[in-house]
């Protein structure tokens, strides 16, 4: 038993998200947790919107309505397709909750008084007609290099060369597109990294062996880059005020601190907003104050978000001299393709979560997205390969394996679990096949290798089908009904077995298998290897019902109008 502290990385509060994002962070934390929670550890699962900066002041502003509005609706849909996914969060909170603001603000204030926040002046572009400073991305012009005419202030999009806002012709707003720019000296904090690098280097080094290799790497390789102090405030209406109590000029000037400067807090603001739900019962600061030892922490994302976690936000935390829990372990993944090409959200090319459970259940996904999970490499998603997964190891080797063995059994036996012979060779077999199966799954479940672990999970339901084929109990009924009712017995354990430890890829349909069963005091607690070796957590007599077809096989009609509405190998 131990206690452990689960967060995936927090989605822009912005845009619905596409199945590239939900691979990367939330789902493998979600199925990490409720595999954790099965085996009887105590888990807290966190997460939140990432509401913070200018794409969201921008978006409202699109919209018409205050940004403060725009984020509470576009929370409400975000959380509403998560529960859509089951993702089982334990709480998923907000950045622009009170809560982060003021942990954000104080955290600043130790930062400083520990002489790791300076203030210095820099020169930006300020827009005359917008009244405000422009970010470098906020500002469009033509590059001077291969002469594209809507090249961003940090990077021509055409020639991919790194630029500064002054390197533009005909620089203007991306907001108003005014050309009425100047350059004006204003004050920003910055977050003193380079004195606090030595110290970073050590914390990696100390622990990023035990992460999976992709986090590992990037974090290292980031550090060999150097620690370079950074701005941590921004010009914006919108964020994490600078406190006044401290730095009293940039508070009145409106200073906010930079949304990746707030963003990573909100882990910890988030269990505060927790905690305030049930303050009698839970105590955020167990979780993060002093729990080094008591603790662990397991941080899920996207590659392009290991150095904020790696590096930045330990610097952060090293920098209050504060107890703070510190992350374990990071695990990254890589991207999701469609059909080899990005997912973009900006050109709404590929398959975004609210449009996948608009034509299928979400345990589909969720199986076909972590079986696929880009761990070691990017992945690619096509529809041809989808419905060829659903078909083959969701419908076929799961669901159709399911439902023949127990339309069989009631036809041939009625409708309790039937009894008669004993186990003999062929379920010995059986049993220490599974219990090398499902040892398996756990040690994969337990590196957080989700596709070795997937593909455990595929072997052990196969099990089933080979043990089935072999003794063939429509044949067997003929000569042997005794030996029929063992092996339909015994693959009704397997069913109730694989209800178990398909949980946290298919919770959904998990249940169903379960609760076809009508045992006393069943919960989902994990199975042990003597339970997986006997077969016999079912026992004869048992009532059971028939669940509606677990898994619908996917036509080539489905897989064609899938391909025309979101476009196929051409999109
Ligand atoms: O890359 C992203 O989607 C960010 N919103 C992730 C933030 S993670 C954490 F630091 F909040
Ligand atoms: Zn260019």
């Amino acid at each position: 038993m131990a206690r452990h502290l689960i967060t995936s990385a927090l989605p822009y509060i912005n845009g619905i998200k596409h199945l590239g994002n939900m691979v990367g962070s939330m789902l493998p934390a979600d199925v990490y947790s409720r595999y954790l929670r099965q085996r009887g550890h105590e888990v807290l699962y966190i997460c939140a919107t990432d509401e913070h900066g200018t794409p969201a002041e921008l978006a409202a502003k699109e919209q018409g309505i205050p940004v403060d509005e725009f984020c509470a609706q576009a929370h409400d849909q975000q959380k509403a397709i998560y529960d859509g996914f089951n993702l089982a969060f334990d709480y998923f909170g907000r950045s622009s909750s009170p809560q982060n603001h003021e942990i954000t603000q104080e955290i600043a204030r130790e930062l400083k008084a520990n002489g790791f926040i300076e203030e210095r002046s820099i020169r930006q572009v300020y827009s005359n007609a917008d009244g405000r400073f422009l970010p470098d991305r906020y500002i469009i012009g033509t590059c001077p290099h291969c002469g594209y005419d809507k090249a961003r202030g940090d990077q021509c999009e055409n020639c991919t060369r790194v630029l500064d806002p002054t390197d533009l012709i005909d620089a203007r707003s991306a907001i108003s597109g005014s050309s009425d720019l100047e350059i004006r000296e204003t004050k920003h904090l910055f977050l003193l990294q380079s004195a606090l690098a030595g110290e970073v280097e050590a914390w990696v080094d100390e622990r990023a062996d035990n992460w999976p290799v992709l986090a590992s790497s990037i974090a290292r390789k980031w550090l060999t880059e150097g620690l370079h102090d950074r701005a941590i405030t921004r010009d914006l209406d919108w964020g994490v005020p600078v406190p006044a109590d401290t730095w009293p000029e940039l508070a009145a000037e409106g200073k906010v601190f930079y949304v990746w400067f707030d963003a990573p807090i909100e882990y910890i603001g988030a269990t505060k907003e927790w905690a305030d739900q049930d303050p009698e019962r839970r105590d955020w600061r167990s979780w993060w104050w002093e729990s080094d030892a008591n603790v662990h922490y397991t941080q899920f994302m996207g590659k392009d978000n290991v150095p904020f976690h790696s590096v930045m936000f330990p610097a952060t935390l090293l920098g209050t001299r504060a107890p703070w829990k510190k992350v374990d372990v990071i695990k990254a993944f890589n991207w999701l393709n469609y059909y080899g090409g990005k997912f973009s959200t900006s050109q709404r090319r590929g398959v975004f979560t609210h449009d996948a459970l608009d034509i299928l259940p979400a345990d589909y996904w969720r199986y076909f997205m972590m079986a696929n999970a880009p761990e070691s490499d990017d992945s690619s998603f096509t529809w041809e390969h989808f419905t060829a997964t659903v078909n083959k190891d969701l419908a076929d080797t799961l669901g159709n394996f399911v439902n023949r063995v127990l339309s069989f059994s009631r036809k041939r036996f009625g409708d309790e679990v039937p009894a008669g012979a004993e186990p003999g060779e062929a379920e010995a077999k059986l049993g220490a096949e599974i219990a090398r199966l499902l040892a398996e799954y756990e040690s994969q479940m337990e590196a957080i290798q989700f596709r070795k672990a997937a593909a455990a999970l595929r072997a052990l339901w196969s099990a089933g089908n080979s043990y089935l084929e072999e003794k063939a109990p429509w044949l067997e009924i003929k000569t042997n009904p005794e030996g029929a009712a063992l092996t339909l017995r015994t693959a009704m354990n397997l069913i109730h077995l694989y209800a178990v430890v398909s949980e946290p890829f298919i919770p959904t349909s998990a249940k169903t298998m379960r609760q076809a069963f009508s045992l006393e005091n069943d919960t989902a607690t994990w199975v042990n290897q003597d339970e997986a070796k006997s077969l016999a957590a079912v026992p004869a007599g048992t009532p059971f019902t028939i669940p509606p077809v677990l898994f619908a096989k996917l036509t080539d009609e489905d897989l064609e109008s899938y391909k025309e509405r979101f476009g196929g190998e051409s999109a």
